[in-house]
């Protein structure tokens, strides 16, 4: 399998495929790789010629040192697990230099508002920070198509957004999320559940497609009702947000409007792990 920590010896690999208008399909990931990454990486083959992966654990999108400082790096297992999927993805696993160039700092965007909402609110930057790399990303790569999760439903529309506003020729494609067999969406943050807490975190999807079941023929109201006061019983668990959205804008919705998409946005946390998911309701 080809690795690579130079953008130039990348490039100088990806410029034959590029030149034979083979389609080249891109996964951004941070690392720390699961079965949810691997799933986009086996869409990714399905629908291109040739697949990168890149693996880098971006700073400009963490709000403290700390969180960066924690955040896992196991390339050696990633490669492995890549390997294992298919020898043929090539991966680019830059140094910090190597994309910023001593200058590790975030551009600004303008995501229309998309950044102000839910996982913006108390992440300043961090959507600059994912903006900044993901468009760095583009133009090492110049990807046909690039793959991000469903699981992280905001970053999806807000990279949407950059790549309509900057008219670059990449179709963004939103993969769904892949779960568990008890339903819990795949994280690295569930290595830091005890087998106890993975079981009992069964219960977040289980509540959100209740609340999915409800919304058919009930207010939002009733449905944001129905899962703050699920989590209220269950002591194991504290909800930080439960949020009905409009999926264009993400802005809370109070009432259904004809003819738009709405999920279910939740965070929840358990045995102080941070959780997020969220549901297609309509
Ligand atoms: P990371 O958290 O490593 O996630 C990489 C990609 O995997 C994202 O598109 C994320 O939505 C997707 N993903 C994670 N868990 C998933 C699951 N259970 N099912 C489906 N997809 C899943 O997101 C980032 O990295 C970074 O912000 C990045 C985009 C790489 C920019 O630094």
């Amino acid at each position: 399998m080809k690795v690579f920590h130079a953008q130039s010896q990348l490039k100088q690999h990806l410029q034959p495929f590029l030149k034979a208008k083979q389609t080249i399909g891109f996964v951004p990931t941070m690392g720390a790789i699961h079965n949810g990454h691997l799933s986009l990486l086996q869409q990714a083959m399905n629908e291109n010629d040739v697949v990168v992966l890149s693996i880098f654990v971006n700073p400009t999108q963490f709000n403290n040192v700390e969180d960066l400082e924690k955040y896992p790096r196991t390339l050696q297992k990633d490669l492995e697990l890549t390997e294992a999927l298919s020898n043929k993805i090539i991966v680019y696993a830059p140094t910090v230099d190597d994309i910023y160039k001593g200058n590790t700092v975030a551009q600004n965007f303008d995501y229309d508002g998309l950044d102000n909402e839910m996982e913006g609110v108390n992440r300043p930057g961090h959507f600059d920070g994912v903006g900044t790399i993901v468009k760095k990303l583009f133009e090492i790569i110049e990807p046909t198509k690039a793959y991000f999760g469903e699981k992280d439903f905001q970053q999806l529309q807000i990279v949407r957004k950059m790549v309509q506003k900057n008219n670059m020729n990449i179709e963004i494609v939103g993969c769904p999320i892949f779960r568990q067999e008890n339903g819990l969406a795949m994280s690295s943050r569930n290595e830091r559940l005890s087998d106890q807490a993975k079981e009992k975190a069964a219960f977040i999807y289980k509540t959100l497609q209740s609340a999915k079941d409800l919304f058919n023929d009930k207010d939002v109201k009733d449905s944001v009702n129905f899962v703050v006061d699920a989590f209220a019983n269950e002591v194991d668990f504290t909800l930080e947000y439960f949020i009905i959205a409009d999926e264009a804008s993400l802005k809370t919705a109070t009432v259904k409007e004809p003819g738009k998409k709405y999920r279910g946005f939740i965070v929840v946390h358990i045995e102080e792990v941070r959780l997020i998911d969220n549901i297609a309701l309509n």
